[in-house]
């Protein structure tokens, strides 16, 4: 490795931390020595009904599989984000919305947010559901999206966001799989100017949920839409006949609190299901020592709630801390680059958390739109999602933070519930590119391909060794799959997907994923299920997908596809299946590069040899090892020739 600079923790930082240097590792010492009182003490953030006595009860080997965190606990998340902050805490600014149109900014106190989640959780209640009972939301980023989220947690249902970016046919798997029966969307979305047909996309994907009884949707742009008589109603019409007070549902602290679909190396996305207790102390934990956070600081973190990062440090992480969380509905370069550090300066954000692609997308356009805005409110930058490259690192810290800012990069999973590796400000010295170390009770392990655990500075596949309260506990309807995907690989040991490096520090670098999930632009992807769209497609006998590495993404979508011989390749079939993937999954899958392959590289037992195809499309063909397993040598040949052009 080339010298790598060290960035200190600054003093003030280590003054006013949670935990200094000193006390993270006494932290991680207490741990090892006295287990059960350091998760006892996590569980004591939480207001709880009924105090757990069970703490942890845990077993990842085959023979007595389970997962189980404050197992005789009882609590409501809803009372935790928003009851126990409101005699202290009741005018406090609770949610700050920046709509997508920059003059448009609405504030909602923890009373005003409050009232509005009893509220909500009436009409579901009136409309039929109940503690158990899955609904999924479709909504852009406005503040009803929390408050849909907060009303289901009142109510004990399990909710189900689904990314506003995904399709009809995506969303339609989603409700199918855990058979929701009720559906929270919005008229329509704004993004970036752009308007999102959540209705009608809603209204293609229940086609095929004959199950769903009832859609709820909230006026955001006043859009006609056609309604289902019977099916549909506006939020508007009813609210205003139910109460603002609403009891909430005493949940066991391993009753589920939400699915979440994320993508695998194979088959159709995956309902990672993270439950009440566990998964809120984590969240809250977390978000108050990564962050360093305290009551009332305004905490903006950019991601979707449709993703994790939106669910733990959007909403439930931040309002389980009484934070003043900031919803942006927008996207970072409109109506101009400046937009994310506007936020900042109009609503006095001290803490600002992004994902990589958004930076070095903005690090495109060079520094003035930066420099055009103050900042000075800003203290501490965070990044989540993928590697971030020292170069985009080095131009957050320079320019965003002007070298006043720690960054913490955060490492964690759909899977992990909220962060497991991470500086904290005012405890870890910063490499640019390094998640660092582990939080307190987080305990990873780098294994070989045979699972032999490598000690030292070395480069293996990131494994975790013990649970942490956050863990999600099962794949939702698949108990085997849960197993089989993250337990069988390495047996007693959790296995992330991820490769990472130790270095002589003991410092943690994501090398990124080892199976065949990608990152593009933060977005999650399972390269099959790309492929299991693009074979949809009439004109395509067979198709393999991989990631490559893209200046801006991160990753970016590389696929072969065979074409039936009655088809002849074309340019206008290479848009036809960009849009088919697009329309398939969501605008985000769509492909960066098409390359028609009249074969694709086989072992002679029928399988695709990725690892060519991967290198071919790195444009690395020093490296394509040996082909002379391969069923058909020539093919390789064919491929690397006509490799396509990568946008
Ligand atoms: C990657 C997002 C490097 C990693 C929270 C992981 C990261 C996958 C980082 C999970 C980071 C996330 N540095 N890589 N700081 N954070 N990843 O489920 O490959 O959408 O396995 O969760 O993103 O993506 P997911």
């Amino acid at each position: 490795m080339s010298e790598v600079e060290v960035f200190p923790v600054p003093a003030e930082w280590a003054k006013r931390a949670h935990l200094d240097q000193a006390a993270y590792e006494a932290a991680c010492r207490r741990v090892e020595a006295d287990p059960t009182g350091f998760w006892t003490d996590v569980a004591r953030r939480l207001d709880w009904m009924t105090f757990p006595t069970e703490i942890k009860d845990v077993s990842f080997n085959k023979e007595d599989f389970h997962i189980r965190w404050y197992g005789d606990g009882i609590l409501n998340v809803s009372v935790n984000c928003l009851d126990r902050h409101l005699a202290t805490r009741g005018d406090q600014t609770a949610i700050i919305w920046e709509a997508d149109d920059p003059h448009i900014s609405t504030k909602l106190t923890y009373k005003e947010l409050h009232a509005r989640v009893c509220r909500m959780a009436n009409v579901l209640k009136a409309k039929g559901v109940r503690k158990g009972d899955r609904v999924t939301i479709y909504l852009p980023m406005i503040p009803d999206a929390a408050v849909a989220m907060l009303a289901c947690a009142r109510i004990g249902a399990v909710h189900s966001v689904v990314f506003g970016g995904f399709s009809p046919d995506s969303i339609a798997g989603r409700i199918q799989d855990c058979d929701s029966k009720l559906v929270i969307t919005a008229d329509e979305g704004l993004r970036g100017g752009k308007v999102v047909p959540l209705k009608l996309n809603v209204d293609e994907a229940l086609k095929t949920c004959p199950g769903v009884t009832d859609v709820i949707v909230i006026r955001r742009t006043q859009a006609e839409v056609p309604m289902t008589a019977g099916r549909d109603h506006f939020y508007s019409d009813l609210k205003d006949s139910v109460s603002d007070r609403c009891d909430p549902e005493p949940m066991n602290a391993e009753d589920p609190l939400f699915i979440l679909y994320t993508s695998g190396s194979t088959g159709k996305p995956k309902g990672v299901l993270h439950t009440t207790g566990g998964y809120l102390a984590w969240a809250s934990y977390t978000h108050e020592l990564v962050f360093d956070y305290r009551p009332g600081e305004v905490f903006w973190c950019t991601a979707d709630v449709g993703w994790v990062t939106g669910h733990s440090y959007v909403v439930y992480g931040p309002l389980a801390n009484a934070a003043t969380t900031v919803i942006f509905e927008g996207v970072p370069n409109y109506p101009t680059s400046s937009r994310f550090w506007e936020v900042c300066d109009r609503h006095q954000v001290e803490i600002f958390y992004t994902a990589p692609t958004a930076i070095r997308a903005l690090m495109r356009e060079g520094d003035a739109p930066v420099k055009a805005t103050s900042r000075k409110s800003i203290r501490l930058l965070g990044t989540v999602g993928e590697p971030i490259n020292p170069e985009a690192w080095l131009w957050y810290h320079r320019v965003v933070g002007e070298e006043r800012c720690p960054i913490v990069d955060t490492w964690w999973q759909t899977e992990t519930g909220a962060t497991l590796m991470s500086p904290l400000p005012g405890a870890t010295a910063l490499k640019p590119g390094s998640c660092t170390k582990p939080l307190p009770g987080v305990k990873p392990q780098l294994v070989d391909a045979d699972g032999k655990v490598l000690e030292g500075a070395i480069n293996g596949n990131l494994c975790l060794t013990d649970s942490w309260p956050g863990q999600m506990r099962t794949v939702y309807g698949d108990h085997q799959r849960f197993f089989d995907t993250y337990f069988s690989t390495y047996p007693g040991k959790y296995f992330t997907g991820d490769g990472a490096r130790r270095d002589e520090d003991g410092y943690y670098w994501i090398t990124g994923r080892v199976d065949d999930v990608i990152n593009v632009s933060g977005h999650r992807l399972g390269t099959a299920e790309i492929e299991s769209a693009l074979v949809g497609h009439d004109g395509v006998a067979e198709a393999a997908v991989v990631g490559y590495p893209h200046e801006i993404k991160g990753q970016g979508i590389y696929c072969y596809v065979t074409l039936r011989t009655d088809v002849e390749p074309s340019d206008s079939i290479r848009a036809d299946l960009r849009q088919w993937v697009r329309r398939e999954i969501g605008p985000f899958a769509a492909p960066d590069v098409i390359q028609f392959a009249p074969g694709l590289p086989k072992t002679r037992s029928g399988k695709i040899m990725r690892r060519i195809l991967r290198k071919i499309a790195e444009d690395d063909l020093s490296n394509l090892g040996d082909t002379s397993t391969l069923a058909d040598p020539a093919v390789v040949d064919d491929l690397v020739k006509n490799r396509g052009h990568r946008r």
